[in-house]
This record gives C-alpha cells, structure tokens and sequence, in this order.
C-alpha cells in the first residue's frame, strides 16, 4: 500500500490535444465555405385546362376551363351570370346557392372541372319569362329583403328546402335554411315566403 494520493482519471474516452485541434480546423474550414449555389429555376409548366360540358337553366355550354376555378367564378365569369353572389367564398354563407342536379350546393366550395354533365340551375333560371317564380314574387311580398345581395341565395337555397320537404313550418325553414346568412336581418320575411310557398303544396 502507498501513501500517495490516487491518480485521478478523467471519466469517458480521453480526447488529445491533436484530435481538440484537428476537429476546430475542420469546423473553421465548413464555416468558410461559399454558400450552395439555389438550385437553377425549374420551367413553370403551363396551366393544364379541362374541358366540360354543363347544362345551365336549361341551356347547353361547352366549356374550358381552369381546372382550379370554382363552380361560381365560371358561372359568374364565364357565363355572365352575375345573379348568383359572391360573399365570403369560403361556404360560408350561402349566398352563391345554385342547384346542382336539383341538389342545393355552396359553388364557391366546388370545383367546375369536377362537375362535367351536370345540370344547374341559378337564379336566373327560376322566372318563366316575365312571369317570376312564385318564391320570388313571394319574397318581395313578405319583404324578404334590404339591400338584396343575399337574396338570390336565399331564393334558391328556399326552392331547394320546399323541394326536399323541410319546410314545413317556420321552424323548419329556420333550420334548413340556416346556411344562407343576411346581414341585413331580413329573416322574418325569408322565413314567411318559403313558409307559404311551402303550404301551396
Ligand atoms: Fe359561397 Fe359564401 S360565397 S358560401
Ligand atoms: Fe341584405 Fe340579406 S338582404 S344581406
């Protein structure tokens, strides 16, 4: 036995001074490095467009279209049919209401190139001529409107909810119909035109 005190080791694997100083040189070395040169461009390949077919208030259209382009900005855009509005463009709000094979849909939320074949009505395909469609006439009899932008969702969206049987009180026509939003607070009046048009049977 001895009287000197233990030697002390250092805990882990020992690491020399040449490996301390070869890893700082290489650090330094990446460190200096000019920076990766971007990638070069890729060709933006050009847009691909779709061809569809849609019958719209009766009438036949062929049509090409953008593929990302909604079912309302081609109406609105490419068929000059300004009737059915566009408010939040995120379904939302109902007023961009159109039928779609007799079913209510929101058309900014769907795709036109998605809908080849199908049969659409909007708002100006629900008056005969200059005889308006009972729901429209009345509307403007229950004063079913202010400032009107979100009237011909409304009307559409009432069509489709007479149609599928929910409206058969104001209650009814409350819920079904809560999709559609006015701003101008016109529900006593939406609600009591689709509730009598309704009762017509
Ligand atoms: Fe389509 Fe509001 S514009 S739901
Ligand atoms: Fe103005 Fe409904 S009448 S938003």
């Amino acid at each position: 036995m001895t009287d000197s005190a233990p030697e002390l080791q250092p805990r882990g694997p020992a690491i020399s001074r040449r490996r301390v100083l070869q890893t700082t040189a290489a650090v330094v070395a990446l460190d200096t490095l000019p920076p990766t040169p971007p990638a070069a461009a890729q060709p933006v390949p050009a847009t691909a467009t779709a061809t569809i077919k849609l019958r719209v208030n009766g009438a036949p259209h062929a049509l090409t279209v953008d593929p990302r382009q909604s079912l309302l900005d081609v109406l609105r855009e490419k068929l000059d049919l300004p009737g059915t509005k566009k408010g939040c463009n995120q379904g939302a709000c109902g007023a961009c209401t159109v039928l779609l094979d007799g079913k209510r849909i929101v058309s900014c939320l769907t795709l036109a190139a998605m809908h080849d074949g199908a049969e659409l009505t909007t708002i100006e395909g629900l008056a005969k001529g200059d005889a308006l469609h009972p729901l429209q006439a009345a509307f403007i009899e229950h004063d079913g409107l202010q400032c009107g932008f979100c009237t011909p969702g409304q009307i559409v969206s009432g069509v489709a909810c007479i149609a599928e049987g929910h409206a058969g009180s104001p209650e009814e026509v409350k819920f079904w119909m809560s999709g559609n939003i006015c701003r101008c607070g016109a529900y006593p009046g939406i609600v009591a035109a689709v509730t009598e048009i309704a009762g017509r049977g």
